[in-house]
């Protein structure tokens, strides 16, 4: 006779984030979950640009996307970033389905879970480190007096708490892809997506973001990055190849 108090629990455990955990922990949980996803342009004529992509990414790890040009990567970025919304399949970010989800439900989550590095940089020209780093605070409405701190600290955290009130105009390529990255992390998102990120940067500059990317996934954060550069592919945990629009 078996006592119900020893023995093993049947059925399935409640885990920490309410999901049910079955068996040894086996890791987080994915912070990205793809099944199935299609994105076909409309055109005419209509391009298939991803065809039945299944992937997953965890937390703590740095996924690199790499394949020719044309191959869909980008499209790929955009459907993980929630700029793109797929003809088919299905795309859970922190366990939460987006494919259903309204316009305004879409820009909500994007603005709490992500952050995005551009190879253009694409910071406002007018504004200071700071203020640019502080704008997705905004988006967020984190109240103004909170915001500068926030902001100030991640600037430091890039090695940039020297040039916080500046114009990015007036820095080097090296320096504005580390406010990029600032503006990118200030919200403390799940996940930051980064397209060629280090594309137009020179060896040491490369390096230099790099690590910041691998520091972050040191957080506990995902990083994707869209890369050409073997180096930088070299550094990920996972290299996800795209050719005609299949990842493999
Ligand atoms: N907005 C769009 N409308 C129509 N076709 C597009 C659009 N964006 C990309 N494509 C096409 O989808 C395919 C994949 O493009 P993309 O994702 O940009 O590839 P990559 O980033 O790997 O160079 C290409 O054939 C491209 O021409
Ligand atoms: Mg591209």
């Amino acid at each position: 006779m078996t006592d119900p108090a020893a023995g093993p629990v049947a059925g399935p455990v409640v885990g920490p984030a309410g999901g049910p955990v079955v068996g040894p922990a086996v890791g987080p949980a994915p912070v990205i979950e793809m099944a199935g996803i299609a994105k076909t342009y409309p055109g005419p004529p209509p391009v298939h640009a991803l065809t039945d992509v299944t992937l997953d990414i965890r937390p703590g790890r740095l996924a690199a996307i790499v394949g020719p040009s044309g191959s869909g990567k980008s499209t790929l970025l955009s459907v993980l970033g929630l700029l793109d919304v797929p003809t088919r399949g299905r795309y859970l970010l922190q366990g939460r389905d987006t494919t259903d989800l309204s316009e305004r439900a879409r820009t909500a989550l994007r603005a709490s879970t992500l952050g995005f590095v551009f190879q253009a940089f694409h910071l406002v020209p007018h504004l200071t480190c700071v203020q640019n780093v502080a704008l997705p605070l905004v988006h967020l409405g984190v109240p103004r007096a909170r915001r500068r701190p926030q902001a100030v600290a991640a600037l430091e955290s890039v090695g940039l708490g020297h040039r916080l009130d500046v114009r990015p105009t007036t820095l080097s390529g090296g320096e504005r892809q580390r406010v990029a990255v600032a503006r990118a992390i200030v919200h403390r998102p799940a996940v930051v997506l980064c397209d060629e990120p280090t594309g137009n940067l020179d060896t040491a500059n490369s390096a230099r973001v790099m690590d910041l990317l691998t520091g972050l996934v040191a957080q506990d954060r995902a990083v994707v990055v869209v890369t050409h550069e073997p180096e930088v592919a070299a550094r990920a945990d996972r290299v996800f190849k795209v050719v005609d629009g299949r990842v493999s």
